[in-house]
């Protein structure tokens, strides 16, 4: 059965162990062969990204946008929407995947992806948009708090979710272990979520 290619663009700022996770995960359950979907590329806000020599260390092309060289978030998200195509050898990819991507993105970049965007917040969405989810959780005396994969929508940390994970704040909790026992969920529902867009028909 002739699969139609779908190709997908992971943006990581740091560590990129959800990038990781969505690697492996593509090579382990075989998506190339299940849905056409192959991993064009991955790129970075930040030269120093550790993700990075890991994507490469995989054979996977990578790309860096410093968004310190651009005077603005627009002329930095219209550098990175060049960047996405070329990449993808020149097209719109058919997702783009936000794997602790660091920058809020413009309007115009949401806009130009529409429906192909997709991110993972660590908080229990709605709850915690924003930064610094686990201290918050932690601050409101949460029982519960977790990570969240959504599209992306122009409102920060808002549009539909796709997968959702609960994990329990233990009394001890500081805001580095409730993100250690979060960062672990992240691995296993961003794939999920992802192979489910796969699977479905377009
Ligand atoms: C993750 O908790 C992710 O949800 C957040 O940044 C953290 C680091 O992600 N956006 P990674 O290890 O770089 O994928």
């Amino acid at each position: 059965m002739n699969l139609v290619v779908k190709n997908i663009v992971i943006l990581i700022s740091g560590t990129g162990s959800n990038m990781q996770a969505l690697v492996q995960a593509a090579q382990q359950r075989q998506w190339a062969q299940r849905y056409g979907a192959r991993i064009a590329g991955v790129l970075s806000n930040r030269p120093d990204a550790a993700g990075l020599a890991w994507a490469q260390g995989q054979g996977l092309p990578t790309k860096v946008v410093d968004h310190k060289a651009y005077p603005s978030r627009e002329a930095f998200d219209a550098a990175l929407v060049d960047a996405i195509h070329a990449i993808n050898g020149g097209t719109v990819p058919d997702w783009v995947v936000l794997a602790g991507f660091m920058r809020i993105l413009t309007a115009g970049f949401v806009a130009h992806f529409e429906g192909r965007l997709v991110n993972i917040h660590p908080s229990l969405l709605p709850a915690f948009p924003g930064l610094h989810t686990h201290r918050r959780a932690i601050e409101a005396g949460c029982k519960f708090a977790g990570a969240t994969v959504h599209r992306v929508t122009a409102e920060l940390d808002h549009g539909e979710f796709l997968e959702q994970a609960v994990v329990p704040v233990l009394p001890d909790d500081t805001p580095e272990t409730l993100a250690a026992r979060v960062l672990t969920q992240e691995h296993l529902i961003y794939p999920r979520a992802v192979e489910r867009l796969l699977a479905s028909p377009a």
